[in-house]
């Protein structure tokens, strides 16, 4: 192992932190918003990049939120919109993020951002929490014009780094992500925040741990510098 690639969402930032500016907006409704958004905007990258119908995770986020509040028969201005997408530019890191970030850099292990996120999204939110002294590089699947798990999201990764797939390892709470970085060939860390059962897809992620306080420990055990 000599490079870790971090996915964003959901991974260092909680896109649940939407809920509580959704539930302002729209009283008693702020978890089922937070829930069908996310599950809405997983399903429209995936949508986009089979069909080639590539658009940035910006507008596929803007998008999902619209349908899920018609979705949820919740009338909402085209600016209430624009409002609460653009808590995507705020979300709140999770608490062991700066901390892990920090010791997996003191190691002297490269990490990068391996994102759907496009620029615009991602760069706010490294900015604002001060989390981008840690980070060399963002990756973003829009250079490539195609979401995870398609292969050539991950490929950045290899390119970037020049090194083995199999050396790098990716960290994700969303076990898909995880999954599809073993289909490429890289090695991966599922972090599974909420005890979720393994999914049935042929290939496992390569370790499972519980926060990313676990990914510091794995490359502790796996690091070889050279
Ligand atoms: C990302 C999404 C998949 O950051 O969480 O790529």
């Amino acid at each position: 192992m000599r490079a870790v690639a971090f996915d964003a969402y959901g991974t260092l930032f909680d896109v649940f932190s939407v809920q509580a500016r959704a539930e302002e907006m729209f009283p008693g409704s702020g978890a089922a918003i937070a829930q069908g958004w996310r599950t809405r905007q997983i399903d429209y990258t995936r949508l986009r990049s089979m069909a080639g119908r590539y658009e940035p995770f910006s507008v596929v986020t803007e998008q999902a939120l619209q349908a899920t509040l018609a979705d949820l028969d919740l009338s909402a201005s085209p600016v209430d919109i624009k409002q609460l997408a653009h808590e995507y530019q705020s979300l709140t890191p999770y608490p062991e993020v700066r901390e892990v970030l920090e010791a997996l850099s003191a190691m002297g292990i490269p990490e990068v951002i391996l994102t759907n996120g496009d620029r615009d999204l991602i760069t706010p939110l490294l900015e604002d929490s001060g989390l981008d002294e840690f980070i060399d590089a963002v990756l973003s699947a829009d250079h490539v014009r195609a979401f995870k798990v398609d292969p050539r999201v991950y490929q950045l990764a290899v390119d970037h780094f020049d090194i083995p797939p199999s050396e790098i390892l990716l960290a994700s709470a969303n076990q898909w992500d995880a999954i599809g970085a073993r289909w490429f060939g890289c090695s991966s860390a599922w972090v599974n925040r909420n005890g979720n059962a393994p999914e049935e897809l042929g290939v496992e992620p390569s370790y499972v741990v519980n926060d990313l306080r676990g990914v510091v420990d794995l490359v502790r055990a796996n690091f070889d510098p050279q």
